[in-house]
């Protein structure tokens, strides 16, 4: 059984006063040890998160890193530098970065790389548009988004399925939409590192995720975890989400 995974995408939100009480608040709640639970403050946070959660259960992500391990790339962050400061997790390819920043599927694969290549664990995210959607032409962006998948280390992977339409929306994928969506992603992983190498790797939705959609959307049998963003900045309402996976993982396991 693959363990769920809740990630916190905080965007540009929290900076190091409101990261330091959120974790703290965070670390003080009976968080289920049934679940991995991960944090992704925007990069000034990250040295105060990092020494917050050294130790910790609740693991420490970056949501963006550059291809490079060094050189002259004013604004960036390399994956040796966010290794050295404790951060285990990065997103990639998130499509706020893809349609605000120029992302491409190279790029984010090349990230990929870079932050594996630095012991860094990566949350893969793909999606369409609504225009996409509703041309049908759905599965072939997600073939499109994961064709270079298989240049990626499967020990140190997991996708995000974020139809880009349900982002901070407030209008989720229907668990119909989602399922489908995700079956796809795993016959993608499968393609990239055979079938048992899927059947390990964990596909997140994302796409407002929140407290009242959570037992649903976290029950689908391809559904292993969520990205969440807005949901996420609030401890109650990213709690229940946790507290929702860990739901799900004690039904299944029983
Ligand atoms: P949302 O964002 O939960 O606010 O829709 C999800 C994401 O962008 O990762």
């Amino acid at each position: 059984m693959r363990r769920l995974l809740i990630a916190g995408n905080w965007k540009m939100h929290k900076g190091v006063a409101e990261t330091t009480s959120f974790l703290e608040s965070l670390l003080a709640e009976d968080l289920p040890p049934a679940v991995d639970v991960v944090c992704c403050p925007p990069f000034a946070s990250l040295p105060a998160a990092a020494m917050m959660l050294a130790g910790a259960e609740v693991g420490l992500g970056a949501q963006n890193v550059h291809w490079e391990a060094s050189g002259a790339f004013t604004g960036e962050v390399a994956a040796p530098m966010l290794a050295e400061l404790g951060v285990g997790w990065v997103i990639v390819g998130h499509s706020e970065r893809r349609t605000l920043f120029g992302e491409t599927d190279a790029t984010a694969v090349a990230r990929a790389r870079a932050a594996q290549a630095a012991g860094l664990e990566v949350i893969y995210c793909v999606g369409e548009t609504l225009a996409e959607r509703d041309q049908g032409a759905t599965f072939a962006v997600l073939e499109r988004q994961t064709s270079g998948l298989a240049e990626l280390d499967p020990r140190r992977l997991a996708l995000a399925y974020e139809p880009v339409w349900a982002i901070g929306t407030g209008r989720n994928a229907s668990p119909e939409q989602a399922e489908e969506a995700h079956a796809f992603l795993r016959v993608r992983l499968a393609g990239a590192f055979g079938g048992g190498a899927a059947e390990g790797l964990r596909i997140l939705y994302g796409g407002s995720l929140k407290p009242a959609n959570a037992r649903q959307l976290l029950a689908l049998p391809d559904v292993d975890g969520g990205l969440i963003g807005g949901a996420s900045l609030d401890l109650r309402s990213f709690s229940d989400i946790i507290r929702a996976a860990a739901a799900r993982a004690a039904g299944v396991d029983s």
